[in-house]
């Protein structure tokens, strides 16, 4: 939580996810997504840039309510 708080205090909100390249910027293929794919918002997952559940701790220790973006198939 200390590197969180010391990253906001600078006006950053990604702590340490390729902090040696300017641009954090990632592609992923439509084609490759079978059934579903959760996409981390909130810059802690260890699976980035998919969603590993860690804003539940980030939310708990925060009092934030950050969580994934769903990418799916429409239901036919
Ligand atoms: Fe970041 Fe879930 S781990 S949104």
């Amino acid at each position: 939580y200390q590197t969180i708080k010391k990253a906001r205090e600078n006006g950053k909100v990604n702590p340490d996810i390729r902090k040696e390249i300017p641009k954090v910027v990632d592609f992923i293929d439509i084609e490759d997504i079978t059934d579903k794919a959760s996409l981390c918002r909130c810059w802690r997952s260890k699976n980035w840039p998919y969603c590993d559940g860690s804003h539940g701790n980030l939310n708990k220790e925060t009092g934030d309510n950050v969580g994934p973006v769903v990418i799916r198939h429409k239901e036919k």
